[in-house]
């Protein structure tokens, strides 16, 4: 996929999202036309006075509620076929690299809505939606922190953002099913600290072999989930 990809975002705080990509890797991705970033203010998508968008909670109940009218509003404004309508939300899937694979392969205009107050009209959900998101167990004031979250897992992913000399996302935490192995650079020996003998010996085969048994063993340490996940993946499929 080489178009670029268009990122909508639907907030009541546009400015929040300049300094996330005004800097690094968003901003570079942005000059070289491998994504277009659009903020949508919600508040100029009211259509009552005082440019309202938000009101008490039908029941009673503390806080406010973000109505459906500048929402719809918004996201109408942006929507074709293509678009993938995402919710940030607490309530939500949670996140997973996965995710961030699959929607850099499979998408090519995400909108993103953040809710603030306590969230979304529940009508928003149900109809507007197409996924649902959380960035995790924890609640934030509001979604555009989330979704910067999510919006630079996914474009990194997309061909050309890194470039050759970055990283190599397969070899990434939770890429292979793994966490990745240790990393070293210069000095060869910091404070008495040596890095392994291993990988001074320019032979790759034996490199990639124990950074691969680094990372089992250190996966297995700190998230045996995910082994045990990659060994009931490999099971079911052969
Ligand atoms: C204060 S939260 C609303 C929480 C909501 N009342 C609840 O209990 O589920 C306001 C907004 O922040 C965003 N948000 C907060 N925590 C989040 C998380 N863990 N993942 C994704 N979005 C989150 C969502 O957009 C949410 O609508």
């Amino acid at each position: 996929m080489s178009t670029a990809l268009k990122i909508d975002v639907v907030t009541i705080f546009p400015q929040m999202l300049n300094g996330f990509l005004q800097e690094s890797m968003m901003k570079r991705a942005a000059v070289a036309g491998l994504v277009e970033f659009n903020a949508i203010n919600l508040r100029g998508c009211a259509t009552e006075k005082h440019n309202t968008t938000d009101d008490r909670p039908f029941g009673g109940g503390p806080g406010m509620v973000m109505k459906p009218e500048p929402m719809f509003a918004a996201v109408e404004s942006v929507r074709t076929p293509e678009s993938r309508v995402v919710l940030m939300t607490p309530q939500g899937n949670t996140f997973k690299q996965s995710d961030a694979r699959r929607l850099a392969d499979e998408c090519s205009h995400l909108i993103f809505i953040c809710g603030h107050y306590e969230g979304v009209d529940e009508r928003i959900r149900e109809t507007l939606v197409d996924e649902e998101i959380s960035i995790g167990d924890y609640v934030l004031t509001n979604g555009v922190l989330p979704a910067t979250v999510v919006i630079d897992a996914v474009v990194r992913l997309r061909p050309g953002v890194l470039g050759g000399g970055e990283t190599a996302t397969e070899e990434e935490s939770f890429s292979s099913g793994l966490l990745e192995y240790p990393q070293y650079t210069r000095p060869p020996e910091f404070r008495g600290m040596k890095v392994p003998e291993i990988l001074f010996t320019g032979d790759h085969g034996k490199i990639a072999e124990w950074r691969k048994e680094q990372a089992v063993n250190r996966t297995a340490e700190r998230r045996s989930d995910l082994l045990e996940n990659a060994q009931e993946n490999s099971e079911n499929n052969p």
